[in-house]
C-alpha cells in the first residue's frame, strides 16, 4: 500500500555537499513505500550545517543521513553520540528521538554485514541493527584494509568489533600507523601487502573508481593471499581489483553491498522495523543500471 503525503507524513533526509548524486533517497523511499509507511526522504544540499541542524530541531525532522563533508562537523551539534561513532570520529546517521538528536555510524556495521554475506547467506547470522558487535561468522578471521582515511576507519572499527584481527596498509604509512595504533591493529605501507596472507582484503581507497577504471591499489599477483576481496568503490560495480580477484579464485564483494547494508541499518534505527532488504537492493540496482 502506498501512503499519501498528508499532515502526518514524517520527513527524513540526507545532508551533504554535493548531494545530488546520492542514491539514498531512492533506497529509503523504496523502503518506506514497500512497508506502507507515511514518510518521505529528501536530499538537502547543506553548506551551513549548524543552521541546518537547528532546522532539524525546529521542524522535527525524524531522521537524517549525513554525508561528506559533514560527518565529523555534525558531532558537536548533537545531544548524544553512540560509542562506536565516537571511536570512529564520524556520524553518518541522526535519529530524532523526541527532540533529542542521537548520532550513529552505520558504515561500520554496513561493512560487517557486507562481509558476513560473503561467508554465509544465512540472514540469521547478521548482526543486530543497533550497533556492530561480535559476529560468529567473522570472529577469529583476519583482514587487511587498504587505506587509512575516513572510510577505512569505519570499516576497520566494524571488522575489529566483529572479532577480526585487522592490518591497515596505506600509501602514507604515518596514517596507517595512527589508525593501527588507535585500533590495536598492525600496519604497514601499501607495498608491503604482498607479504601478508589473510582471510579478507578490503579496498577503501578510491583507486579503480571511474574514470580510472583500470587502476589497482595493489598488484594482482598478491590477490592469491586472500579468500575474500571486498571493494567499497561501486562505480564501476566490478572494479579492476574485483575482476582480478575473481580470476585469482577469490570470492568478491562489490561496493554496493556496504552501501546497501549501511542504509538498511539506518532504516532500522529510524523505524524500529526490519528493513525490506530485497526492495532496497532492487531500487539500488535499478538506479545503477
Ligand atoms: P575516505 O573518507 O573516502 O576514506 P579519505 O579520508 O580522503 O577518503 O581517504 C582516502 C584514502 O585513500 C587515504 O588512505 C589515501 O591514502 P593517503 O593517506 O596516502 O593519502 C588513499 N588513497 C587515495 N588515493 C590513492 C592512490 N592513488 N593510491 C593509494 N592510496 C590512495
Amino acid at each position: 500500500m502506498v501512503a499519501l503525503i498528508d499532515a502526518h507524513t514524517q520527513l527524513f533526509g540526507i545532508f551533504g555537499h554535493p548531494v545530488r548524486h546520492s542514491l539514498s533517497p531512492i533506497l529509503h523511499n523504496a523502503a518506506f513505500r514497500a512497508l506502507g509507511l507515511n514518510a518521505v526522504y529528501l536530499a538537502f544540499d547543506v553548506t551551513d550545517l549548524p543552521r541546518a541542524v537547528q532546522g532539524v530541531r525546529a521542524l522535527g525532522i525524524s531522521g537524517l543521513s549525513i554525508t561528506i563533508p559533514h560527518k565529523e562537523a555534525v558531532m558537536p551539534l548533537l545531544d548524544q553520540v553512540d560509542f562506536q561513532a565516537l571511536q570512529i570520529g564520524a556520524v553518518n546517521t541522526i535519529v530524532n528521538q523526541e527532540g533529542r538528536l542521537l548520532g550513529y555510524n552505520t558504515d561500520c556495521i554496513g561493512a560487517q554485514r557486507a562481509l558476513e554475506e560473503a561467508f554465509t547467506n544465512d540472514q540469521a547470522h547478521l548482526a543486530k541493527a543497533n550497533g556492530a558487535g561480535p559476529s560468529s561468522v567473522l570472529s577469529g578471521k583476519s583482514a587487511v584494509i587498504l587505506g587509512a582515511g575516513g572510510s577505512a576507519k569505519a570499516v576497520a572499527f566494524g571488522l575489529k568489533s566483529a572479532g577480526m584481527s585487522v592490518h591497515v596498509a596505506n600509501r602514507t604509512v604515518e596514517k596507517a600507523k595512527a589508525l593501527g595504533e588507535a585500533l590495536g591493529a598492525t600496519f604497514s605501507s601499501l607495498n608491503e601487502v604482498c607479504d601478508i596472507t589473510a582471510d579478507v582484503l578490503v579496498n577503501t581507497t578510491p583507486v579503480g573508481m571511474a574514470p580510472d577504471i583500470y587502476k589497482m591499489p595493489i598488484a594482482s599477483e598478491c590477490l592469491k593471499n586472500f579468500s575474500v576481496v571486498m571493494d567499497i568503490v561501486y562505480a564501476p560495480l566490478v572494479t579492476a581489483l574485483l575482476k582480478e580477484a575473481e580470476a585469482a579464485g577469490c570470492r568478491t564483494v562489490n561496493g554496493l553491498r556496504m552501501l546497501l547494508h549501511q542504509a538498511v541499518c539506518q532504516f532500522e534505527l529510524w523505524t524500529g522495523l526490519q528493513a525490506p532488504l530485497n526492495v532496497m537492493e532492487s531500487a539500488l540496482l535499478g538506479q545503477i543500471k
